[in-house]
């Protein structure tokens, strides 16, 4: 089932809802997830995908559904070479996160955010996006339908697999 929602740029007041969707994204490893929500978003390798959210080159997308419920949210930022990502390839090529509300899940949402975050980034000039997933999660083959490839980073015994969009 598709749901019936609008995909518009994040405001201000959306920023708690990006930290629920970094939850949702970091509690896909289980190691983050047995810690807690807490404990998780106060990991400096967590917190840096949006602490003081609102520098120069951060973006967001939020999904939200007839009413205005939050359904999931998109967002990129870049990272210096002296502290990259875990999906770092370059200082000039923003790193993608992406999360959806657990019960919103399958319905076509990340489909869309994944859309609409490639058309800001190609609208601000950037000639990529990056990210980094786990290899078993089924979020990849949702990557590859969007034109994600590998980006050769990775090394085949890494349990994760940076990815790359050309835009
Ligand atoms: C990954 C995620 C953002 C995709 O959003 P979505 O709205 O579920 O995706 P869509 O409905 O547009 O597309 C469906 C695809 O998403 C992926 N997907 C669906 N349910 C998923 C789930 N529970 N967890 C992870 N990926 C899922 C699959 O690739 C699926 O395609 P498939 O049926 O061919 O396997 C969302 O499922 C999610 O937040 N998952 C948990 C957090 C996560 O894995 N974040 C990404 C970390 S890199």
């Amino acid at each position: 089932m598709q749901r019936d929602i609008t995909v518009r740029a994040a405001v201000v007041d959306d920023v708690p809802f990006l930290w629920d969707m970094a939850w949702e994204a970091a509690a896909v490893a289980p190691h983050v997830r047995n810690m807690g929500k807490e404990t998780a978003l106060a990991l400096p390798e967590i917190r840096k995908y949006l602490d003081g959210w609102g520098q120069t080159g951060d973006s967001a997308v939020v999904a939200t559904e007839l009413g205005g419920r939050r359904l999931g949210a998109a967002w990129y930022r870049l990272f210096p070479a002296y502290a990259p990502g875990y999906g770092w390839v370059s200082e000039d090529i923003p790193e993608l996160s992406i999360g959806v509300i657990p019960d919103a899940r399958g319905q076509g949402v990340g489909g869309r955010l994944l859309e609409e975050i490639k058309s800001l980034a190609q609208a601000q000039g950037y000639e990529a996006l990056s990210l980094s997933v786990d290899r078993a999660n089924p979020a990849l083959r949702l990557y590859e339908r969007h034109g994600f490839r590998d980006a050769g980073v990775s090394q085949p015994s890494d349990s994760s697999l940076t990815m790359l969009v050309r835009l």
